[in-house]
């Protein structure tokens, strides 16, 4: 099939690689002409492990192709996909002014019958507003051309963006017509997976529902973690136990210092504004939300009470990131505890193996260190914020020479606590003693 893929961020360009790998032929479209010369010389402005060297192949062979010209991709497709950004406004309500000028210029353009897709992550009526400004881009224009709008959610993981693309667990079509139906049937027929048909505000639903119930799986932990110190209750047992229990499941059961990125906090925020809107409040997700901003304060709060008051103290960060395998830091908590330990007077520097330099734009005064090793000279504590592998297994020798103190604070209980005590660290993690 032709496709087109609107919007060349994570969501877009993993869009354009998965289904040109499945045998479809895919024009990516971005604004940004720096941005589409990097794709079509086979490189991506993002890491995302596997995507570029899939990517590269694919443009060699052809497949994929990326312009700036979204007219002539209107015309050359049968299906538009949109996964153009969705970014927070500050009542936390989605930003549409993207989709909403993307479906302006295919309303222009439009030839003859197509599918408009809405992969973006949008609020439940969304689909109902890009009809409309279809049709008064078609009445503008004098003439009569039919068209389907499916809303077909996007559930990867950034870092397991290509493994998530290809091996999905569901593929969620909401559409309201057997064409569009059938059409979006073939277009996934390499994907063995369940495919649910619903409406298109069933689908709009189930992906903010989903982010959300994921969200609020961590901050229950998260919560629980913080009784299971006072308790005594080892948080990773408590969470291995409630996992076994297959109406419950094993996965994002991980206390630690809350969830970050560019999806949990935005999605969850619209969510709670689309409730406020309707005039049903969404109490739970509130709770959400306020356990996941003091998860970390509340960290910090701990590694006070273990060094003393932070002024003057040197405090190595391993990790900014959201989570390893990304060089993304959009709503890290990493930049709220450096933040903080600022204020508070300590003195921070930092390892991350992909995102020191974003993190650099906001906080100069950081202290960027070339490797682990670097981070932990002279620190009074290191503090572990993202679990990359690389630094589960560090030379612990080498690194308590480097250190000042002798304290390490594990935010996200990757580490062997025991096997750090005996090589002469102070250790401690979150919700449990280990
Ligand atoms: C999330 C969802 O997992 C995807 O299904 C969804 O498609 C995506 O948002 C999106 O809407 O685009 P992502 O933000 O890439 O994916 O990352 P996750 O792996 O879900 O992690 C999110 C945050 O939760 C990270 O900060 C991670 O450290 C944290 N987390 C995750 C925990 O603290 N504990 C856990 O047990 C799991």
């Amino acid at each position: 099939m032709h496709v087109s893929v609107i919007g060349t961020g994570y969501v877009g360009a993993t869009t354009c690689a998965t289904l040109a790998s499945m045998g479809h032929r895919v024009i990516g479209v971005d604004v940004d002409q720096q941005k589409v010369a990097m794709l079509n010389s086979g490189r991506l402005p993002f890491y995302e492990e596997g995507l570029e060297a899939l990517m590269g192949s694919l443009i060699t062979q052809g497949s994929l192709t990326f312009t700036t010209d979204l007219p002539k991709a209107v015309t050359e497709s049968e299906i538009l996909f949109l996964t153009v950004g969705t970014p927070s406004q500050s009542d936390g309500s989605a930003d549409l002014s993207y989709i909403e000028e993307a479906v302006r210029q295919i309303g222009r353009h439009l030839d003859r019958y197509k599918v408009v897709v809405s992969k973006s992550t949008v609020p439940v009526g969304t689909g109902d507003r890009v009809r409309a400004i279809l049709e008064a881009e078609l009445a503008k224009r004098g003439v009569v051309i039919p068209f389907d709008v499916v809303s077909n959610p996007e559930f990867l993981r950034e870092g397991k963006a290509l493994h998530d693309a290809l091996h999905p667990d569901r593929v969620v079509i909401g559409c309201e017509s057997d064409k569009a139906r059938a059409m979006m049937t073939e277009l996934y027929q390499g994907v063995r997976t369940v495919m649910l048909y619903t409406s298109v505000r069933d689908a709009e639903m189930i992906k903010y529902a989903s982010n959300a119930f994921l969200a609020l799986k961590i901050s229950f932990v998260n919560e629980l973690a913080r009784l299971c110190e006072k308790t005594g209750s080892s948080i990773s047992k408590v969470a291995r136990g409630m996992g076994l229990d297959s109406r419950i499941g094993p996965q994002f059961l991980r206390a630690g210092i809350g969830y970050g990125g560019s999806c949990f906090p935005k999605d969850v925020r619209a969510l709670i504004h689309l409730g406020k809107q309707q005039g049903v409040p969404l109490q739970l997700l509130d709770a959400v939300t306020s356990i996941n901003q003091t998860q970390a304060p509340w960290f910090l709060q701990k590694v006070e009470t273990a060094i003393g008051p932070f002024s003057g103290k040197r405090i190595a960060l391993l990790g900014l990131t959201f989570k390893p395998g990304t060089d993304d830091i959009r709503e890290a908590p990493a930049l709220a505890m450096i933040e903080m330990l600022q204020e508070r007077g300590a003195e921070v520097s930092a390892f991350d193996p992909q995102g020191m330099e974003a993190v650099r734009q906001i906080h100069p005064q950081v202290k960027m260190a070339t490797d682990a090793y670097g981070a932990i000279d002279g620190a009074d504590a290191v503090l572990l914020v993202t679990e990359w592998p690389e630094f589960l297994d560090l030379d612990w020798s080498k690194v308590r020479k480097r250190m000042r103190g002798r304290w390490i604070l594990d935010g996200r209980n990757a580490l062997d606590g025991d096997k750090l005590r005996a090589s002469g660290f102070a250790y401690a993690c979150v919700g449990e003693r280990r």
